[in-house]
């Protein structure tokens, strides 16, 4: 049997199991499995010393987890050692290799919307952990400026210092309006406007109406940022895509087949939201 496993603390919200098995079926991968592994912080160096022999071959690696399976691994892509972080386990012959695929599957979302990387500045809201595959994520895919805007704005100053990021800068936060100005792209990457979260509440007056509005939030998919903006005449993509591309690399590198992100598997997610999408919309 081929094992792979999802590792989070808490891990029940997880739809990577449903992705993955969806693929795993949809290819007819034999003797497959994706499992989902609640892994107390306390046992995650155990699970991966364990890992080979508990015939994984591989494993994906979500909150609270990502750092501390980078810091435990010797092998690390490029990726994954810029933002000292790993999303994704890949069982070699020779040990592990932690990959981080975060943002290909949120520039590759975009990409697939129409998104033209060097269309105009990108504004960055927020500048935590999620923020950092983003902000490294634009950077390689050309856009010519990255403004970050972060409630601490040390905190944004920091990350553009770990990441070493060339075309960035940091706003405050009342200087939101100046960094939306002839903005072709708007970023949302904290936790606001998640179900139980309080919204973010910005004003968008001074964002161009050609700019694309995204947000890495996909619960509720259309956050009260996205909703905001569609109604002003924005293009908005939810955070959902982000999601089912950032599993294309691990699914194709644990079992050799690269598996397409389609409508279906799409609406299979939304399902599991509990949501119908009255137009298939795209992935
Ligand atoms: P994650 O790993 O999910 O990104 P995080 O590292 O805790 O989580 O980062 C949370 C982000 O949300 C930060 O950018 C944070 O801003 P600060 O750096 O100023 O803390 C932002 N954030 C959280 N609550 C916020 C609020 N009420 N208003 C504005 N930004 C907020």
């Amino acid at each position: 049997m081929r094992k792979v496993c999802v590792m989070g603390w808490p891990i029940s919200h997880s739809r990577s199991p449903l992705i993955h098995n969806y693929w795993i079926e949809k290819y007819g991968v034999a003797d497959a499995l994706y499992e989902r592994l609640a892994v107390e912080p306390e046992k995650l160096a155990g699970m991966l010393e364990n890992f080979g022999k508990l015939s994984y071959v591989g494993g994906n690696v979500t909150v609270p987890h990502k750092e501390a399976v980078f810091s435990l691994l010797t092998d690390v892509d490029a990726t994954a050692r810029r933002l000292k972080a790993v999303n994704t386990i890949v069982t070699t012959p020779s040990g592990l290799q932690g990959r981080n695929t975060d943002g290909y599957g949120f520039v590759v979302n975009l990409l697939s919307h129409g998104w033209n990387p060097e269309g105009g500045p990108a504004v960055m809201i927020g500048a935590g952990g999620a923020a950092r595959a983003v902000a490294a994520a634009l950077e390689e895919a050309g856009v010519p400026e990255l403004r970050i805007v972060n409630r601490t704005s040390a905190r944004a100053d920091t990350l553009i210092g770990d990441l070493g990021l060339q075309r960035a800068t940091s706003y405050d936060w009342d200087h939101l309006d100046s960094a939306l100005q002839g903005a072709g792209l708007l970023v949302q990457t904290t936790s606001l406007g998640m179900a139980g979260m309080p919204p973010l509440d910005i004003r968008l007056d001074a964002l161009p109406l050609s700019a694309l509005v995204t947000d890495i939030v996909y619960t509720p998919l259309i956050t009260p940022l996205l909703a905001a903006a569609q109604v002003r005449g924005n293009v908005i993509v939810d955070g959902l895509g982000m999601l089912l591309h950032q599993a294309v690399p691990g699914f194709e590198a644990w079992f050799g087949v690269r598996p397409e992100v389609t409508p279906e598997l799409r609406a299979l997610v939304l399902a599991d939201m509990g949501i119908t999408e009255e137009e298939p919309g795209c992935c």
